[in-house]
């Protein structure tokens, strides 16, 4: 068996495609374009790639990107704390995100904490995932959505199946969990204290690796028919100094057994993006449909 490819890359320009067309019409209509703020500080280089991915992803859609900000490592927690405080309050911005990971001297959580829980278009605020957890409407995390939206584009019915995920963090592995418990499916989550992974990712019908280890998961450990899901993203380097990007799963093992499966890149990384647009078209709409 040769696993049928699930483009995340493809799914994402059409998403992205038809939103512009809806921020098209939506800004004609109620006088101004959604404004996302993505606050950076610092000059890490993998978030310089991705805040420069979400504001050229933004402005492609319509989005009004010009209240995001890129300040000085120095910057304080005061600072950001004011920053976040003025652009909760700025009708023209519709979502706010603080890039992860800020400086050493920054608290993090608190600044995630200070966003306005429906200007939270990461959906990391403790009210969002509080809403999440209460099956509540909300701003849900961007890479897990993107999941569930590969999943529903390619038609896989997740009421009671087992769906696996590998990975318990925050940002991607616990909102997976959950978003996937919410279609009904019945939930392990495994973890780096889980005993013979393999035994628990063999149950799978879905399963999900967000771990951040290139190729840990390999055809041996896939349930053959299942649906595989690669969310990490490692960057090695070969003995020529070469480096590329890799999942969490060995593609080549594992689109021997699967049914459907994530590449990467291409599979979950660009849907990402586009769930955080998805995110600030959400809020947008809630926004200008209240002020009328
Ligand atoms: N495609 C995208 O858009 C996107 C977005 C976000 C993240 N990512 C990628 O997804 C991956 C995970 O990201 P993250 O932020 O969730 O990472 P993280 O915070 O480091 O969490 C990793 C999780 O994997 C678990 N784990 C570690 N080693 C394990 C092992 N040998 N067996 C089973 N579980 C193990 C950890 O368990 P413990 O909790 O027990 O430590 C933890 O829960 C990374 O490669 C990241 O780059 C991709």
């Amino acid at each position: 068996m040769t696993a049928q490819i699930l483009d995340g890359k493809a799914l994402a320009e059409r998403l992205q495609q038809s939103m512009a067309e809806e921020v098209q019409h939506l800004c004609a209509k109620y006088g101004r374009p959604p404004g996302l703020a993505v606050i950076w500080v610092g000059d890490n280089p993998a978030s310089a790639a991705y805040v420069g991915n979400k504001d050229r992803a933004g402005r492609r859609v319509g989005i009004d990107t010009s209240r995001s900000q890129h300040l000085g490592a120095e910057t304080t927690q005061a600072e950001l704390l004011d920053l976040i405080d003025a652009l909760n309050a700025d009708p023209a911005v519709d979502g706010i995100l603080v890039q992860l990971p800020v400086p050493q001297h920054l608290d993090g959580d608190s600044l995630l904490n200070r966003i306005d829980p429906d200007k939270d278009v990461d959906g990391l605020h403790p009210a969002n995932l509080g809403r999440l957890v209460r099956g509540e409407a909300g701003l849900r995390s961007c890479t897990p959505a993107g999941v569930m939206a590969i999943l529903a584009d390619a038609q896989i019915e997740l009421a009671g199946k087992i769906a696996v995920v590998v990975g318990r963090s925050i940002l991607v592995g616990k909102p997976m969990a959950l978003l996937l418990l919410e279609k009904n499916a019945t939930v392990i989550t495994a973890h780096s204290r889980t005993r013979n992974l393999a035994e628990m990712t063999r149950q799978a019908d879905v399963l999900v690796a967000a771990v951040g280890r290139p190729n840990l998961i390999t055809g041996e450990m896939i349930r053959p028919g299942s649906v595989v899901i690669d969310v990490g993203m490692n960057r090695i380097t070969n003995t020529e100094g070469k480096s590329r990007l890799v999942g969490d799963v060995d593609f080549e093992s594992a689109q021997q057994v699967a049914s459907a499966i994530t590449p990467v890149p291409g599979g979950v990384g660009p849907m990402t993006v586009t769930m955080l647009l998805a995110n600030t078209l959400q809020s947008y709409k809630v926004r200008v449909q209240s002020a009328r």
